[in-house]
């Protein structure tokens, strides 16, 4: 998610600076910023789907899940406030540290807020591997939330600032990427700690969320704090000596100039939030609150969350449920590759607009499956071949996510937004993103049972409003370097009337990068 704290640079300087042993360090560390957060979002579904787990802490879900003579529908089975705060209070938690993060990282630099989003992590991991009652579970899942927030608002700013130039677009899909694979991770864990006939499996599978979190805790400590950030707090000649360290080379004078304007630069920002409010800035606020919503009214965390919940709705065993996760798991990997792979070939408007199609099919489509099968009782069965034809349905429309909204939904609010207003701009992609994935992870289970197989027509409703919103309003910005951004809205045929003749700059000469 955090890949959203890239920016991307357009053509950019290359300053001829080695890929040394510091910066391979720092994206491993990145990537662990990345796992730790998709661990999370992949790890509470499965555990949920798990008996032990249920009979422990939400003893009333597991009766109404296994009791045949309940009044309740397949559509309610799993309905309970308390299970869902379990999942979602995770990402509030993380939406608040979130800002409280971002002073850290101003004031005490980022490998402070990584150090400490990483030891908070750490701890949430253990309490809850140990956890006996639900009060400790909640606060384990708060404290990752914590760590979450510091993680997501530091790493990728590290990571941005230690890696060379020309490196940068890359690492923010790198970053999503990395998320998807710490989900995938969850899923696998999930199905291995489901078979161990003690009943203690969850355990394992809450606490092993510790072990990204130490990598990235040790990684933090050992590493050097950024040029960028030593020199925002005043230490000029320590910035020099880092940046010559982490480069491989003495030959950093033009780098090291640029990094003192940019700095300069941004400390004179004084109001980055009423800048943000600006008209001339408006097509750039509308994107920024509008597409880390629509992500998340794609519908893709109720699958990300609780694919073995929907799937035991609809009739898998165990076992089948924590498989079908692994299944989408990995096309959620494999299609963010063909999105690694097509976003600069094809541009951002063309898979945002196959993509939202291809969701919006599917969606459908499994609402009108689970309508004919479940009806509005949910009294109905699925027979396997529907059960099965669902999953291919889910993973479809998963592989249409991963290579549209899920990278794209992070990398174009990031790079429309000029300088002056990037700080801002940037807490309001991570905070709308996090406010909708609580809101989706708390109500869905509870919308599933007043909605019924119209929570499918519902997110498909969503995915047509976002694809049409697409076609009529986004601007291309592939291959559009930063500063001539406002040229894109101010050519477009609606934004055109909200910037200024003299917002555009178009006349500039960019150095390109080789
Ligand atoms: C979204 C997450 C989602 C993930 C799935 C990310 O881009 O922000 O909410 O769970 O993609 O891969």
């Amino acid at each position: 998610m955090a890949g959203g704290a890239f920016a991307s640079q357009g053509p950019v300087k290359n300053y001829g600076g080695n890929v040394t042993s510091f910066v391979l360090i720092s994206c491993i560390v990145a990537a662990t910023g990345g796992l730790i957060f998709g661990y999370d979002l992949g790890i509470s579904g499965g555990v949920t789907a798990m008996d032990p787990f249920l009979t422990k802490f939400f003893p009333s879900v597991y009766h109404k899940v296994h009791n045949a003579s309940a009044h309740e529908t397949a559509y309610c089975k799993f309905d309970s406030q308390l299970l869902t705060l379990f999942t979602s209070s995770l990402y509030l938690a993380a939406l608040v540290a979130s800002f409280l993060a971002s002073s850290v990282t101003r004031l005490f630099g980022r490998k402070m807020s990584m150090s400490i989003g990483g030891i908070i992590f750490l701890m949430g991991s253990i309490l809850n591997g140990i956890a006996n009652n639900v009060a400790v579970l909640l606060i384990g899942r708060l404290l990752l939330g914590a760590g979450v927030g510091f993680a997501n608002q530091s790493v990728p700013l590290y990571l941005s600032e230690m890696a060379p130039a020309h490196l940068r677009g890359a690492l923010s899909i790198g970053f999503q990427m990395a998320i998807t694979i710490g989900i995938l991770a969850a899923n696998l864990v999930n199905y291995g700690t489901n078979q161990i006939k003690e009943g203690y499996g969850w355990r394992i599978s809450l606490a092993l969320a510790g072990v990204p979190a130490l990598i990235m805790t040790l990684g933090a400590l050992m590493l050097p704090d950024t040029p960028n950030s030593l020199f925002e707090r005043g230490e000029k000649d320590n910035a020099m000596k880092i940046l010559k360290k982490i480069r491989g080379s003495e030959n950093v004078d033009e780098e090291y100039q640029d990094l003192v304007e940019a700095s300069e630069a941004a400390a004179k920002v004084q109001h980055p939030w009423k800048n943000v409010l600006q008209r001339k800035y408006r097509p750039q606020l509308v994107m920024g609150i509008l597409i880390p919503m629509f992500q998340q009214l794609t519908g893709i965390n109720v699958i990300m969350f609780y694919a073995p919940v929907l799937f035991k709705t609809i009739g898998f065993g165990d076992g089948a449920s924590l498989m079908a996760a692994v299944i989408t798991g990995s096309v959620n990997v494999a299609a963010t590759v063909v999105s690694i792979l097509s976003v600069d070939r094809f541009g951002r408007r063309a898979l945002f607009l196959e993509g939202g199609i291809q969701m919006v099919i599917c969606e459908f489509v499994v609402g009108i499956i689970i309508a004919l099968q479940f009806g509005t009782t949910g009294a109905g069965s699925f027979s396997k071949g529907y059960a099965d034809l669902v999953l291919i349905l889910i993973c479809i429309y998963v592989a249409a996510f991963a290579w549209s909204w899920g990278p794209l939904g992070w990398l174009v609010p990031s790079e429309i937004y000029p300088l002056e207003i990037r700080s801002a701009g940037q807490a309001i992609n991570v905070a709308v993103n996090m406010f909708f994935t609580f809101v989706i992870g708390q109500v869905f289970l509870t919308m599933l049972c007043h909605m019924k197989f119209g929570l499918f027509f519902f997110f498909g409703s969503w995915g047509v409003l976002m694809t049409i919103f697409i076609y009529f309003f986004l601007p291309e910005t592939r291959n559009v370097p930063i500063e001539e951004i406002s040229g894109a809205f101010k050519k477009h045929w609606f934004w055109g009337r909200y910037i200024p003749d003299d917002a555009v700059i178009g006349h500039q000469h960019h150095n390109q990068s080789a």
